[in-house]
């Protein structure tokens, strides 16, 4: 792997005390280019800028998928990412799926851990922080065919964050637009499905709300995604969440919490929720609580749920379970607790942000 370090770190330049969500980028990304067939030598270098004509190829097409993971300070100094391996299996799929080579495990893991070993310091130190680390792979041939390119290129790139929303959010029970279909992309993480879903998310905020469920793209009768997050429902004692379909991203998050939820012993099913249910649940006082699973904003408690124009309130509790469950799986990262499941992967890093 080649290796070129900035001359001058920006890192002094950040307010670590205010992070808007990837914002500020670390001083070094990872670059390595696919050609001919085949990985060419990886490279760790400053982070700028593009080295592409305007044919880029996915630029055009949109032939790109992304990761999202996080690197964690844990209580000794030492930095942890939580469970890159799943989203090194997840980009391999979203690849498969968008007709792009598949990027070797030493690749991945060898270079995310070198990078994040350069940039420890910008690993942030405080409660809800963390660095948002951003692998991504797009078609760089430079031609404009509508064919699937022949080069390649894996990028990682990272950005010390902090909370993702600043409280709780208002969701809008989506009744027009789709994220996804059947037979389609939605199970991956490729560009083109964030891209789609700016406009329909939009007109949610315009009407008050922060974000949309997603709804089944045939009736818009059962409930999907979140925005950008999978969703949990507490409707009585019971935990509830969609299954996982090929309209749905299978989020590493959405698995860890479903992990946490059954080693407590409490009652969850993975079944198919209808709007219906959810709305006459809310009605009833029977939905206790719902939150939204991500990496970016990990669990993020749903205070108000619009259906055709009514508002439903959810209650938010400070003492309940989506926070209880938050709670859990910050300990596990900052090392406050024991990593019985093995999520944690280890830098060799010493420094202190
Ligand atoms: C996530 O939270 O998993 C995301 O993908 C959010 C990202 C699009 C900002």
């Amino acid at each position: 792997m080649k290796i070129e370090l900035t001359k001058e770190s920006r890192r002094s330049s950040i307010d670590f005390s205010n992070l808007p969500f990837g914002k500020n980028m670390s001083d070094h990304m990872l670059v390595c280019h696919f050609k001919n067939g085949q990985w060419q030598e990886a490279e760790i270098r400053p982070y700028g800028q593009l080295d592409f004509s305007y044919g880029l190829h996915a630029l055009h097409y949109g032939q790109s998928a992304f990761e999202g993971m996080k690197a964690y300070r844990k209580e000794d100094g030492g930095v942890s990412i939580f469970r890159p391996l799943d989203n090194f299996a997840r980009l391999n799929r979203s690849a498969e799926r968008l007709m792009m080579p598949q990027i070797p495990k030493d690749l991945f893991m060898g270079g995310l851990k070198k990078l994040l070993e350069i940039d420890s310091d910008w690993v942030p130190d405080a409660e809800d922080h963390s660095l948002y680390i951003r692998p991504f792979l797009f078609a760089s041939s430079e031609f404009i065919a509508a064919r699937q390119s022949d080069d390649y290129t894996f990028c990682i790139i990272t950005s010390p964050v902090g909370p993702y929303y600043s409280g709780t959010v208002k969701v809008k029970i989506e009744q027009e637009y789709t994220r996804a279909t059947g037979g389609g992309i939605g199970f991956t993480k490729a560009a083109g499905n964030y891209g789609g879903s700016f406009y329909p998310t939009s007109k949610a905020i315009q009407e008050g709300y922060n974000q949309v469920i997603w709804t089944d793209h045939k009736e818009h009768k059962f409930i999907e995604e979140s925005g950008t997050m999978n969703l949990m429902l507490l409707v009585g004692d019971t935990f509830l969440t969609p299954p996982l379909t090929d309209r749905i991203l299978a989020g590493v998050t959405r698995r860890s919490i479903i992990h946490l939820i059954k080693d407590q012993g409490w009652s969850i099913q993975e079944r198919p929720i209808s709007v219906d249910e959810i709305v006459h649940a809310a009605r009833d006082g029977e939905l206790k609580e719902a939150f939204g699973m991500g990496t970016a904003a990990v669990v993020s408690q749903i205070d108000t749920l619009g259906y055709k124009g009514e508002n439903f309130s959810i209650p938010v509790p400070v003492d309940g379970k989506a926070m209880y469950i938050k709670r859990m799986l910050n300990d596990i990262r900052m090392g406050r607790s024991d990593d019985k499941y093995d999520w944690m992967v280890d830098l060799s890093v010493s420094e202190t942000a």
